[in-house]
């Protein structure tokens, strides 16, 4: 039997399960793995006294970038045999802990990034095996990390200052039964910030010091934080990948190009004898210049380089609290040296596989699912390699359906969302970014942004069949949607600052993109009412879909029942966000597809029109234009960039073009927005779809469409019941085969009109 349970940790003393029969003497015995199993739930009052309020801090840390990473020790003697030594840490910035000089876990960037004024994660770590009889040293490492690095500082006055700190527990409990508890407040802590790391930066990378040794130690400074950390509920960050270098090209007597063959999020591990005072740097570049030196203007003001000076001994070193977005180093002050790469990101499990007849679309999906590793570190971000690498709303929610069929998200996304409720403002708008970190996120409510709050709970809820998703966002949801109504004019919500983000000349206005994704909310949020059983809610929801549906009729479309805005992206919100009754459905679609075909099968969408654009073409019977447009490879389509040699997602559709790099100021090779046509190749072309009646593909829909521009085409989704496989080929001119692999326990729709049972099924379609 599983029992769903609430969704924050538990401590294993709170629980208490009473179970109850309709039959005499019934005797039930619980599994070994069972308290295991509901270790988890509420933060229970006990565990909130258990963290003394006060936090350890560098004196010396003057509040500014830059700042040497300090060390914080506690030496401690023992003498008795330990039965166990669990430590519960936390930190405003970023830490690496260990026992007498071993590393405690793989785990990086801990506790990672969340809304630091609000919440606060802790770990929790055995520590029994590292100890040992005799003297024991705990030390951490604290560095500035999102806390208090470049990123925080970003966009604040010059004069702002912020400095990490850290908090913990480590308890020891004895052969004897008896305890310590060590605390900040444990007389004896030290800390020193004369060591190795001179610094250490997201934005602007490592510089480390190999003749440095922390040794001034002197007291640190205590101080009061009343924010109760919670356990942590993110996946771990790590070292996921190793990579060797495609190519190492010797480009001066002084420097080398070290090419990795892929655009990654990670560091290198470099392994070398680096002479006495000799100073090497290795330089981070997603592109090369045509000369073959690295590109490195793009990263705006990150500086993105590590720095080591070496003592004359032989290192292998990687970066402990940074990571870079690259696909090239230039490595200067070394000529012999062996050098690799590590895939950083959360352990995020892959769960979707696809493969066709054109060999480029496959590497598009390889760039796709590049992107979003390269994305998903600890929270989704635009891009991993600029001054930016932010919590993006707008990002995320174009991209989300793309990455559900791809990975297994539920953690991660969860994590993420509890953030994006706790950056809303006191009307209730959701943040631009989350964690929404001061002053560069000081707008609210701002379509296709903001709507992320809604559009992913709702997506994780129909892929995993978690009622606790909903249940938990329900009244930030509710509440953004009527703070959507209230500040709106008759109901045209205008808010839209970014437009149709990065569109090719061919923009939609403010208030048909504020009042199209305020509808798709308002859309939502009957059904998630109606999930709810919130009656009264949902009928409310649905009135005010159906009004702003009428409102947004009368704003945009003229007397011919055509829509006044001639944008693709317009047309395409129009459509696949429901706003159109079916006679203006027929007319804006042929409007969109002469549209298309007038730009000889080109897009001109920006970050929101651009996942609509297909569905709206093909729920509306242009299917062959929906192919075409993905299968273009000329410029402005998906498939341009693999033609470039792109090994990720653009940012722009023209990142690269014979007249070189686009505008520096914002030109990333790493964002994925534009890889959420891998939802349409999943769900249009592979034909599956949830089913909004049976949640979590427990019943799902295939119904793919089939276009002679492909010969075949697999797709693969591994649900917790098992794998669905499409597979579809053409067999004669006409006449394609679709097979359809049914896991057991689940059942599907094909076609919305016949349920097929577990196994496998073959089916013809004539096109
Ligand atoms: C980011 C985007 C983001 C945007 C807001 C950019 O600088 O990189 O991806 O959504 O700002 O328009």
């Amino acid at each position: 039997m599983r029992i769903k349970y609430p969704s924050q940790q538990l401590k294993k003393e709170a629980i208490c399960i009473k179970v109850f029969s309709n039959k005499k003497n019934q005797s039930f015995k619980l599994q070994q793995n069972t308290i295991n199993a509901i270790y988890a739930g509420k933060k229970t009052k006990r565990m909130e006294n258990n963290w003394y309020n006060k936090f350890l801090a560098d004196p010396e840390h003057t509040g500014t970038i830059h700042h040497p990473v300090s060390n914080f020790i506690y030496s401690f003697e023992l003498s008795q045999k330990v039965l166990s030594a669990k430590i519960k840490i936390t930190a405003r910035g970023i830490y690496q802990i260990s026992v007498n000089r071993s590393h405690i876990t793989d785990h990086k960037f801990l506790p990672g990034w969340t809304q630091y004024n609000k919440r606060l994660f802790f770990n929790e770590f055995e520590l029994k095996t590292l100890l040992q009889d005799g003297r024991n040293d705990l030390e951490i490492l604290l560095a500035d990390g999102w806390y208090a690095g470049f990123l925080a500082h970003y966009g604040q006055p010059e004069d702002f200052k912020i400095a990490p700190d850290l908090s913990l527990t480590l308890e020891i409990t004895f052969a004897d039964h008896s305890t310590i508890t060590i605390t900040p407040e444990t007389k004896g802590w030290q800390c020193a910030n004369d060591g190795p790391i001179r610094y250490s930066d997201i934005y602007n990378g490592e510089f480390f010091d190999f003749n440095d040794q922390f040794s001034n130690y002197r007291d640190p400074i205590l101080h009061d934080n009343d924010l109760v950390p919670i356990p942590s509920d993110a996946l771990p960050i790590k070292n996921i990948e190793k990579r060797m270098p495609l190519s190492i090209t010797k480009i001066d007597d002084k420097k080398y190009i070290i090419d990795f063959g892929q655009n990654i999020t990670g560091s290198e591990v470099l392994e070398a004898t680096i002479p006495l005072h000799q100073k090497v740097i290795l330089r981070h570049a997603e592109v090369l210049n045509f000369d073959g030196t690295i590109y490195t203007k793009n990263l705006r003001k990150a500086k993105a380089e590590t720095i080591l000076i070496g003592d004359g001994s032989t290192i292998a070193y990687q970066p402990t609290f940074t990571f870079y977005g690259f696909r090239y180093i230039e490595l200067s002050g070394l000529d012999k040296f062996d050098i690799c790469a590590q895939v950083i990101h959360s352990e995020i499990k892959r769960v979707g596989d696809f493969s066709c007849s054109n060999i480029l679309l496959n590497k598009l999906y390889q760039n796709i699912l590049w992107s979003a590793r390269d994305n998903f570190l600890d929270v989704p971000t635009d891009c991993p390699q600029r001054d930016e690498r932010r919590g993006w709303l707008g990002d995320a929610q174009t991209f989300i359906k793309a990455a559900l069929y791809n990975f297994d998200l539920q953690q991660f996304f969860s994590k993420w969302l509890d953030d994006v409720d706790l950056g809303c403002d006191e009307n209730g708008a959701y943040p631009n970014i989350a964690p929404n970190i001061g002053q560069i996120c000081a707008y609210f409510g701002q379509a296709g942004w903001a709507d992320a709050g809604i559009i992913c709970p709702w997506n994780l809820y129909l892929w995993y069949d978690d009622i606790r998703i909903l249940q938990k966002h329900y009244q930030a949801m509710s509440r953004y949607v009527r703070y959507q109504e209230k500040n709106s004019d008759q109901l045209i919500y205008n808010k839209a600052q970014f437009g149709d983000w990065l569109n090719c000349d061919d923009p939609t206005s403010n208030e048909l993109l504020g009042t199209a994704f305020f509808s798709n909310n308002a859309q939502i949020l009957t059904k998630v009412a109606t999930r709810l059983k919130k009656t009264e809610d949902a009928k409310q929801f649905a009135e005010l879909a159906a009004t702003i549906k009428k409102a947004f009729q009368k704003r945009f479309l003229n007397s011919d029942g055509e829509l006044i805005e001639t944008s693709q992206a317009a047309a395409s919100l129009a459509l696949d966000f429901n706003l159109l009754e079916q006679d203006f459905k027929i007319k804006v679609a042929k409007k969109l597809n002469e549209s298309v075909v007038k730009n000889q099968y080109h897009l001109t969408t920006g970050f929101l029109g651009t996942p609509h654009l297909l569905y709206a073409l093909s729920d509306n019977g242009y299917v062959h234009t929906a192919y075409r447009l993905l299968t273009q490879t000329t410029r402005p389509s998906w498939l341009y960039p693999v033609i470039m040699g792109a090994t990720t997602v653009w940012e722009h559709w023209d990142s690269i073009s014979e007249k070189g790099y686009a505008d520096p100021k914002m030109n990333s090779f790493n964002h994925y927005s534009y890889g959420a046509v891998a939802d349409w190749i999943f769900s249009v072309a592979g034909g599956l779809k949830t089913c909004e009646s049976h949640p979590g593909f427990q019943r799902f829909i295939v119904d793919p469409k089939i276009d002679a521009c492909l010969k075949n085409l697999n797709i693969g989704y591994q649900t917790k019941y098992g794998k669905i496989k499409i597979r579809w080929y053409q067999k004669a001119e006409k006449c394609f085969v679709v097979e359809i692999t049914v896991p057991e326990n689940t059942e599907c729709l094909w076609q919305n009109n016949e349920i097929l049972n577990p196994g496998l099924h073959k089916k013809e379609i004539m096109q």
